[in-house]
């Protein structure tokens, strides 16, 4: 800005300011606070299990008793809401666990919602943890070659939100990039009389290296092939935002960037093109790189988390999912000036 106005007008002499810290946070032109988070939880049925992930230090799969005293935590550090994503006990060819009321998210959205009201329980709406071929949609495969099936896969996408729905959900959150599912979801809750949950789009998903560690998390790693048909391919900005406004045309309501870090060009485009509520989805590998750097000692794990979540709030997350939110909302709520 100083460059600008320097040509404008000649006497224009920028002073320096004296940053001591309160008006360091006086002049923060990004906030960063508790209430912009959101806990990504991986929960299974059963109690009193907390395994932990060996590429995510820190991550557990949780029963449902233990999410609960996981979200109570966090919440109590004051993130306000968590993203479920459920391990199924059995998987099968047809993902008959994403829509069982019995199954782990739920059941833990029930817990949740019991336990503590006021949480904001968003559920992942996606096939892979539930197809025995770990895909996001059907698989059928001809005589030497294997395809995702675009449209039968939606009807189940469509049953799965209305399951979160009827358990409590507040929000669902379709990952599964299949075309036209936001449509197909939005018409399977209202048809069902849903029409007050909101949907937030995993709208500019990209095919990512940096999912690694969640396929361990979520037991989730296609068993062959890839995701790249259905998942963006990095080099992509445009088709990002065309991605973005087909999601806001059939009826999402917050749209999603994913991953964050590799990806804050297409958050900040996104969020000045369409100015909606926008979140930004810090993957699993980024939180692993900086456990692992941190846990060598190579790197201040405070600082690098601080900084680069403040990025994603400069680059136009209104909200960030993120697997540090409860450190980080202990960090910022015991900050003082
Ligand atoms: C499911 C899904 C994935 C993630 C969120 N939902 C994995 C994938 O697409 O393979 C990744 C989240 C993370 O890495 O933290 N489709």
């Amino acid at each position: 800005m100083s460059s600008r106005l320097v040509g404008k007008f000649p006497e224009y002499r920028p002073r320096r300011l004296r940053r001591t810290p309160v008006l360091r946070q006086m002049l923060a032109e990004t906030d960063l606070r508790p209430h912009h988070l959101i806990l990504p939880l991986f929960v299974r049925t059963g109690s009193g299990l907390r395994k932990p992930i060996s590429s995510m230090p820190g991550v557990f799969q949780l029963s449902v008793d233990e999410a609960v005293k996981e979200a109570q935590a966090a919440y109590n550090a004051g993130v306000p809401a968590v993203l479920l994503f459920g391990i199924p006990e059995t998987k099968d060819e047809h993902a008959t666990g994403a829509f069982d009321p019995k199954g782990s998210v739920q059941e833990a959205t029930r817990a949740l919602k019991k336990a503590l009201p006021r949480l904001v329980v968003i559920t992942d709406v996606c096939l892979c943890e539930y197809m025995s071929h770990g895909h996001c949609g059907i698989v059928e495969t001809r005589a030497n070659s294997t395809e995702i099936l675009n449209d039968p896969t939606l009807e189940i996408l469509g049953r799965a939100a209305a399951s979160h729905v009827q358990a409590g959900a507040d929000i669902v959150a379709p990952s599964d990039m299949m075309d036209g599912r936001i449509r197909a979801i939005r018409q399977a809750l209202d048809s069902r009389g849903f029409t007050e949950a909101p949907i937030i789009s995993y709208a500019a998903k990209f095919a990512s290296a940096f999912y690694g560690p969640f396929r361990e998390a979520a037991e989730s790693a296609p068993q062959f092939g890839d995701r790249r048909s259905y998942q963006m391919h990095g080099a992509n900005a445009l088709e990002a935002l065309r991605e973005v406004a087909m999601d806001i045309e059939e009826g999402a309501d917050m749209v999603m960037v994913k991953p964050a870090l590799a990806y804050l060009d297409i958050l900040w485009r996104v969020k000045s093109e369409f100015g909606y509520p926008t979140v930004a989805y810090a993957v699993s590998a980024e939180y692993s790189m900086i456990q692992a750097a941190a846990e060598r000692g190579w790197i201040d794990r405070k600082g690098v988390l601080l900084e680069s979540h403040y990025a994603m709030r400069r680059a136009g997350a209104d909200l960030i999912i993120t697997y540090a939110a409860r450190d980080l909302a202990q960090w910022l709520s015991a900050q003082t000036p």
